[in-house]
Order: C-alpha cells, then structure tokens, then sequence
C-alpha cells in the first residue's frame, strides 16, 4: 500500500515538538506492516542545506500563481518529497515564526499551498507514483483533504491526525477568496468556522477518518474542557475518532546506544547512569550530593504546566531535591525559572533554548522527568523517561495518564509502577507527587524497581504501527 504523509516536519530534518519525532518515525516502523510512506515536507533552508542530490520529479503552479517544484530524496532511511517554493519557504526564522518570534503573516498561505501540493500528488502528478490513501498531520496539512474533496478527489481515503488541537491554523475570512476554492467550500461542511476559515476544522470536516495521539485524548477532546472549541465537530466524527498512542523510535533513544550520552547502559545494568548524573550534574552547575535530581525538558508554555514548576521550585530545593530544565518559550516563564535558578545555585540549573543532544543526557543522567501539563495529546519526553529509567512524574491526562503506571500501593505490590501520576494539575497535586517521589527515592530498591519496570514498559511504534495499518486497510476497503 502506497500512503503519503504530509507534515510541517519531520525528524530529523525540521523540528520543534514532537510532531517531527512522530512524522519521522512512522514511515519506518509501517515498512514492516507492508506500507511504502512517503513524506511530504516543505523546503525550508534547513531541509534543503541537508538533503543530498534530491531529483526533481514534478512541477505544480500554487493557487496563489507562484510555481512549486517536488524534490524526491531519500535521507535518514525516510523517502522524502520536498516542496520546494522559495517564495513560501526560503526565509530566516523557524517554520512558523521569524526570527523575532513572530508568526508569519502569510503562514496561511504557505501551507495552504503544502496542503495543495499533497492533493496533487493524491491526484497523480508524479509520474511514477501515486499514494492509494492521504495521511495528514495537524493544521498545517489539514487543507489536504479540504482540496482533496473539492477538486474531485473524495474518493481517495484521507485521513488527518490532531497532535494538538491547540492549534487550528484560523484567519479572517478575507483569504478564502484566494484559496481557489469553490464557494460551497465556505460553510458549516468546509472551512467556515464562526465567520472565519479554520484549516484545522475544514481537515477534520472533510477527512474520512480522523485520530489523534493517545485514546484518552481522543476522549477528552470531546469536551469543552479539552475541545477548543470544536468539541460538537468533534462529537458529530465520533465514529470516525480513535486515539492511537504515539511510539518512539527506539533506535534513536536507546541508552545502550546513544552517543549523545557520558556511559551507556540499558535494563538491569543502571549503576552506569551514575556517570550521565555526574556528567548532567556538571553542565547544570549542580551539586555532587545525593540528593534527587529532576529534570525538564519542554516547550516552556501554559501547555506544559511550567507555571506549576516555577512554583514549586523553592519547595523541592528545601525537600532536597534539584532541577535541571531545558526549554524555550514564553519569557514570563523563562524569566521565572531563571530567577529561581538564581537564588538557588547549584540546586536549580537552568539552559534557555533548543540542544537535541543535551535532551538525551537528561533523560539518560536525571534521576525522574516532571510532566505537569495541563493537556497532552501524547507526549514523548515521559517515554523517552521510561526507556532511559528516568522515572515520569506526570499529570493525569491525555496521553500522560495513558503511558505511565502510577506507583500508588497496588500497583507497587504487584510490581507493574513504572512513575507518578497527579490530579488535579495544580501546584499542590504536583508538589503531592513530588513528595511520593521523594519517598520512594530514599528507598533505592523501590526506585531501582520503578525504574527497571519503566524500561521494560513497550514504548516501541510496533503495536501502534500495527493500528495504523489496520486503519488504512479498512479506509481502502471503503473506498
Ligand atoms: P510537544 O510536541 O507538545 O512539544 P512532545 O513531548 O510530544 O511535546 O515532544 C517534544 C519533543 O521535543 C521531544 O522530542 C522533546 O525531547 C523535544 N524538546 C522539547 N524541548 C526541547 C529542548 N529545549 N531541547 C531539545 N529537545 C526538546
Ligand atoms: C503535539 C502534542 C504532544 C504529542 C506530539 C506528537 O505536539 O502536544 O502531546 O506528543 O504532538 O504527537
């Protein structure tokens, strides 16, 4: 079966969350289950410095007049088509936002014409291929199966994964004129959203299946609490919503392996991480005592919970504890955690930015990894956190509740705790678990159990790839 993934990213080329990581491992783990998926991305200056002697193989006129050219290359094991537009995609900055911070004014356009080029290749125009089912990811692809459905393409399977839907690509109505659209595309079936065009809206209208990241996600988008706002959309799919929880790849994280990391080691053989802790120890600037070392690694946002950390940053430090954060985001938050990092020197270290290597030497040397977000379709640092035995302490939801065990009494008796779990997401509800935390930490064998247990736990794309497969084949059997 032929499928074609279109992403705003994909690792290990373009990256800011986990999207990429999820876009870049899918591909390899669906080969196994008979799939040939081919990823489309746009040409960014960072994607097209590291591919190597790419083929062009179609040329397409964006409905914006600009003309497109698709690049077939293969790099890092993954079979790649790179949209290459200059005019949408070669600027200074990230994917999203220059280099000030700030959203590109015509971001609208730049994956409109992403999501176009998906559909043109859905139709045919590469001459040696053409995917039997259309596999969209997020509100920067969502348009996808939007000119799918409106350019006589419906009977092509579709299909769009929410990663967070936080997230809905929505402008003023004033560019719909200019997506080359027919009008009927402007309402309740289509892009209409409260008098504004919502990309992420029109691909979960017009997909014929839709999923996101965990099942328990999948539940609580049908809320108001969790629903953004599309909740009712979302309940009117919800025979066509399932929640397939994310993977990792498991040959990138692997800490028998990793060269990002002082000592490898791997299940039963731990003593080793003593050498990351004293290596992680050292790059945060903390002190060489006992004491439990957690780690952060996230986008610094609301999302997140960070708020949560900064608040309890004083506490851990009195209880005995330290804190190791990497990240980037708001400046508030920013802001916070440096001044926490101030006033406790050598108990909080702090490393403002994005340092892919510097991720695996936290999972690989921190003693547990705090997730406090307040929503988290999945999440990927608590799984990355099991494979490393570095224990998760997590809020309950989304994908959190659904990939950590949480060590209350039954579950450490019958030995299958693999972190911590808290509710409500609140200072408090973390500072709770935080102190379970602590508890568990000065008996080292109930810790070493949690960590053993967490690196035996299947964060592998196996089972996960194997659904998506299931999926797809039961979308081209409807077809
Ligand atoms: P999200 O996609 O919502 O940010 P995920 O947990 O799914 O959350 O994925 C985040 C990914 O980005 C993980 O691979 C994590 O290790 C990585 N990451 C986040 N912040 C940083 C950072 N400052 N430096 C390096 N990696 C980071
Ligand atoms: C999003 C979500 C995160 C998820 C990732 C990959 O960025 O915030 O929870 O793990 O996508 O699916």
């Amino acid at each position: 079966m032929n499928v074609l993934s279109v992403s705003s990213e994909v690792f290990p080329l373009v990256k800011t969350g986990g999207l990429a990581d999820v876009v870049g491992a899918l591909p390899l783990a669906l080969a196994g289950n008979g799939v040939r998926m081919r990823v489309l991305v746009p040409g960014y200056p960072a994607v097209m410095e590291q591919i190597a002697k790419p083929r062009k193989v179609a040329t397409l006129l964006s409905v914006f007049g600009d003309e497109m050219r698709l690049l077939a290359v293969q790099h890092a094991g993954l079979d790649l088509l790179v949209l290459d537009a200059p005019a949408y995609y070669n600027r200074n900055g990230g994917p999203y936002v220059d280099s000030t911070g700030k959203d590109y004014p015509d971001n609208w356009k730049r994956f409109a014409a992403l999501s176009q080029a998906g559909a043109e290749i859905a139709r045919g125009i590469l001459p040696d291929w053409t995917p039997d089912l259309v596999h969209a990811h997020d509100w920067q692809a969502a348009m996808t199966p939007v000119y799918m459905r409106y350019t006589g393409l419906e009977h092509v399977p579709s299909l769009i994964t929410v990663h967070n839907l936080a997230f809905q690509g929505q402008f003023g109505p004033d560019i719909f004129p200019q997506l080359g659209l027919p009008a009927s595309a402007f309402s309740f079936d289509g892009l209409e959203y409260y008098g504004d065009v919502s990309f992420l809206k029109g691909g979960l209208r017009t997909a014929w299946e839709v999923t996101t990241v965990s099942p328990t996600y999948a539940q609580e988008i049908r809320t108001p609490e969790f629903g953004m706002g599309l909740e009712g959309l979302i309940n009117a799919r919800a025979g066509e919503l399932i929640g397939i929880v994310n993977g990792i790849d498991t040959a990138v994280w692997d800490p028998r392996t990793d060269r990002h990391i002082a000592a490898n080691y791997g299940p039963g053989a731990l003593r080793a991480r003593s050498k990351n802790r004293a290596a992680l120890a050292e790059r945060f600037g903390l002190g060489e005592d006992d004491g439990p070392i957690f780690c952060v690694v996230s986008r610094l946002t609301w999302q997140k919970g960070i708020d949560l950390i900064a608040e309890v940053a004083d506490w851990i430090v009195a209880e005995g504890g330290k804190l190791a954060v990497l990240g980037a985001g708001d400046q508030g938050l920013e802001g916070a955690l440096l001044a926490a990092a101030s006033r406790h020197r050598s108990r909080i270290g702090v490393v403002i930015g994005y340092d892919e290597p510097l991720s695996h030497l936290m999972q690989a040397g921190a003693d547990a990894i705090l997730v406090p977000s307040r929503f988290e379709p999945c999440g990927l640092t608590q799984l990355y956190g099991l494979r490393y035995g570095c224990v998760p302490i997590v809020a309950r939801t989304g994908g959190l509740a659904d990939t950590v065990i949480d060590a209350n009494e039954a579950a450490l008796h019958a030995r299958v705790a693999t972190g911590f779990q808290f509710a409500p997401v609140s200072a408090d509800g973390l500072r709770q678990a935080l102190r379970r935390a602590f508890t568990a930490f000065r008996e080292p064998k109930v810790w070493g159990r949690l960590q053993n247990q967490g690196m035996k736990s299947d964060v592998s794309w196996e089972r996960s790839a194997e659904r998506y497969a299931r999926l797809y084949d039961s979308l081209l059997e409807r077809a």
